[in-house]
């Protein structure tokens, strides 16, 4: 098992834009993901992108798993791993929830994202990937996608006032959270 360092907030590689991933996909980007899906479920956190392990590439795995999504359909995903994402929001609604991050540790805060998406990318067998997605899913496919642009979640707030140390979050908020 190989675990990766993970890249915190005041990295540069967290601010730049991530280069595309070319494909068909090298052995090294196969050990990447690999590496990477270990790093994030060891953390743990429920997504992870390339430049949060100091690797500028568009490359995100994620999970929604169902026991935290919700009994909503879209809402769920498998671990998945996702080059060259795309998102298209397919709706207006915006939903505001608890998010955290694991370059940004200790911390959670509220953030507007959209409800209903529609992504797309390449699989690491160069197989093009489509999937509609609300809730969780739709929210981590978000927070993932940002990275490779350069965007944390603090960047997203439009109230700081719900900005959170996790240990008073879990006082005051009803359930588990998440990073990503
Ligand atoms: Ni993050």
């Amino acid at each position: 098992m190989t675990l990766l360092k993970i890249t915190r907030m005041g990295h540069p590689v967290l601010r730049r834009r991530a280069e595309a991933v070319s494909v068909p996909v090298s052995a090294a980007v196969r050990t990447l993901a690999a590496a990477m899906i270990e790093t994030m479920k060891d953390a743990p956190g429920i997504g992870l992108a390339a430049p949060q392990v100091y690797e500028g590439l568009r490359l995100i795995v994620f999970h929604a798993p169902p026991a935290r999504a919700g009994d909503v359909p879209l809402a769920s995903a498998p671990l998945t791993v996702l080059l060259n994402p795309e998102i298209e929001p397919l709706s207006d609604t915006m939903a505001e929830d608890w998010e955290g991050c694991l370059s940004i540790p200790g911390l959670r805060g509220r953030v507007l994202r959209h409800d209903y998406i529609l992504y797309r990318g390449i699989t690491l067998d160069g197989e093009r990937l489509e999937r509609e997605a609300t809730g969780l899913h739709a929210r981590v496919v978000q927070h993932e996608c940002d990275h490779l642009d350069g965007i944390l979640y603090l960047d997203r707030m439009r109230d700081m006032a719900s900005l959170t140390f996790e240990s008073e979050w879990a006082h005051h908020q009803a359930r588990n959270g998440e990073s990503a």
